[in-house]
């Protein structure tokens, strides 16, 4: 088995997969934003792969066409991926882009183009618990042991990314005005077509009556399970195996209630609390 040295670098204090990352930022750094540009941000497992879907359908009005042919991965690429640039210089504008990153990382091109922001939400209990399974069936990451050893590095920021707390902090205080928009994962799990519309406004992209439910539609968890440019089953079983867990998991809202017994909720709830202490701004969910 390797050590988390082995399976990472660290790039601005982030741990990052040597399997998916090379050293070189360069392309990144100078990654240049369009005005037109569309950003999805979220920490890894909480909703990225979906938000991605959602845009791609909404930019082009529920036309399937992209969404059907394209990996989603191609589609809205990583920008801090080296790997992707030559998706990314292939892609027709409005450019829908994603990161994992934190605000304060951000090529300086953010800021001076007018490029707009997603930025996703889950309550972070469910996040543990997806990634939880995500490190199983994902190769390049550190196996999670049990359950309570990887709540400890999740707490500690010792997985991919880093701390969920530190990624929330940093993009909650964005100096972005109204170019921000902020939505939950149970929001969306809730009402998907009123996130649809909620989503479409903020984009200025008018969208039919019929739309709306088809996109909808194809955005459920279960379209989505069986399309294979959005579940990741067209990658090798080296990289992602999804006999010891489907990337499509479960796709539901407080899963992580029968994964941690209260002690584990305490333990998580309080940790998580110390690290937002003094923040002027407040979850969307209880943490309890
Ligand atoms: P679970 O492991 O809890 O099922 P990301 O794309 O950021 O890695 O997030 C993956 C999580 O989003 C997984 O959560 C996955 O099942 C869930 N997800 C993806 N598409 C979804 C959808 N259409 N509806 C609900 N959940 C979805």
């Amino acid at each position: 088995m390797s050590s988390f040295e082995e399976l990472y670098l660290h790039y601005r204090g982030l741990p990052l997969p040597r399997g998916t990352f090379s050293e070189d930022f360069k392309y990144f750094e100078e990654f240049n934003f369009k005005d037109d540009d569309i950003l999805v941000v979220t920490y890894p497992k909480s909703g990225t792969t979906w938000m991605k879907e959602i845009l791609t359908l909404v930019l082009n009005s529920g036309d399937l066409t992209l969404f059907q042919t394209i990996p989603c991965w191609l589609r809205v690429p990583h920008i801090e991926m080296k790997a992707m640039a030559k998706h990314m210089e292939q892609l027709a504008s409005p450019r829908s882009l994603s990161t994992h990153f934190l605000y304060n990382m951000m090529p300086s091109s953010l800021h001076t183009s007018k490029a707009k922001v997603i930025y996703v939400m889950r309550n972070p209990k469910d996040i543990l618990v997806s990634s939880y399974y995500f490190h199983q069936m994902a190769n390049f990451l550190e196996d999670p042991g049990t359950l309570d050893e990887f709540m400890d590095k999740f707490l500690k920021g010792r997985v991919f990314y880093g701390k969920w707390t530190d990624h929330v902090k940093s993009w909650k205080c964005a100096e972005l005005g109204d170019r921000i928009m902020f939505i939950t994962y149970e929001e969306m799990i809730q009402d998907l077509p009123a996130s649809v519309t909620r989503i479409s406004n903020f984009l200025c992209h008018n969208l039919s009556e019929d739309a709306i439910p088809k996109i909808a539609e194809y955005c459920s968890f279960k379209s989505m399970k069986d399309n294979k440019m959005s579940n990741y089953s067209t990658l090798p079983k080296e990289t992602m195996d999804h006999d010891k867990s489907p990337f499509m998991r479960k796709g539901i809202a407080g899963d992580w209630k029968i994964h941690l017994n209260s002690e584990q909720q305490t333990l998580f709830t309080s940790a998580i609390r110390k690290e937002l202490e003094g923040q002027n701004f407040s979850l969307p969910w209880s943490l309890d």
